[in-house]
């Protein structure tokens, strides 16, 4: 990838692993600094090592669900590597359980960490930096789920339906102060969150027969997409929500 990042600062939620973890390495591979945010104390300092055999990252540990610690911490990572020109946001979870079983608790965890812990990430880095500067990217982890439904997985759906629509209307109300808001959707991925589901070969061939291309995408397909969104390359695009699924949703 050619574009550059140097100069820059940003922050990716769910840094610690998977998908997260593959942004703050292309970021910084790329000039960035890089704030890993991530609520696991375990992981984190191990991924931010990896971070920085490829550039410039320190480790933040929060757990996005605990909203009045969100600005805090945005504002101690203002401090100590400056400004924050891009956000990822890409903590998230999933519990899987059919429409008909889902439970009040299961709802409030997903929710709490997708939706709600996402929002209040952009809205900090966005009140704190984005908008006194009038500059910014952000761009959301969505999902495929956010826009085709799938099964037992009704929780997760709406929270990511509902990633895709708050980052639109973010798009609309942040657009006064130059700031850009995407989204990626990306189809399924081999990570943590993953691993278990696709060692059973029902789930792989449902994967594989809904994908066009009959493979899973690699932390690289995403990593790349989120740095385009993410970078001056994309100065007219914001409000988009761009599948990174091999043809999934194409059909
Ligand atoms: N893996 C896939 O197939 C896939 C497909 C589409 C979208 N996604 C989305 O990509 C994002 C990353 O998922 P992944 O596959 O890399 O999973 P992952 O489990 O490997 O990584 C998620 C990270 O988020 C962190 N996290 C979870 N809850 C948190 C909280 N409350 N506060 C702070 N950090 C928290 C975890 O500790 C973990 O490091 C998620 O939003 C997921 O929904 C994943």
């Amino acid at each position: 990838m050619n574009i550059r990042f140097d100069n820059k600062v940003a922050i990716v939620t769910g840094a610690a692993s998977g998908i997260g973890l593959g942004c703050a390495e292309l970021l910084a591979a790329s000039g960035a600094k890089v704030a890993l945010v991530d609520f696991n104390s375990e992981t984190l300092p191990k991924a931010t090592k990896k971070v920085q055999e490829k550039g410039t990252a320190k480790c933040y540990q929060l757990d996005i669900t605990d909203i009045p610690q969100i600005a805090p911490t945005v504002s101690r990572i203002r401090q100590e590597l400056g400004e924050i020109d891009i956000l990822v946001g890409s903590a998230g979870i999933n519990i899987r359980q059919p429409a008909h079983e889902v439970t009040e608790a299961a709802w409030d965890t997903i929710m709490s960490v997708n939706t709600k812990g996402l929002f209040f990430c952009n809205q900090a880095v966005a009140t704190q930096s984005m908008i006194p500067l009038r500059r910014g990217a952000i761009v959301n982890i969505a999902s495929i789920l956010g826009i085709v439904g799938g099964p037992s997985r009704i929780v997760y759906c709406a929270s990511k339906g509902a990633v895709v629509q708050l980052t639109r209307a973010e798009a609309v109300d942040w657009a006064p102060y130059n700031i850009r808001i995407n989204a990626v959707a990306p189809t399924f991925v081999l990570t943590n969150l993953t691993r278990e589901l696709l060692k059973d070969p029902e789930a792989e061939k449902y994967v594989l027969s809904n994908t066009p291309f009959r493979r899973l995408a690699t932390l690289d397909d995403v990593a790349t997409a989120v740095c385009f969104l993410a970078s001056d390359e994309a100065s007219m695009i914001t409000g988009t929500i761009l599948p990174i699924d091999g043809g999934w949703t194409a059909k």
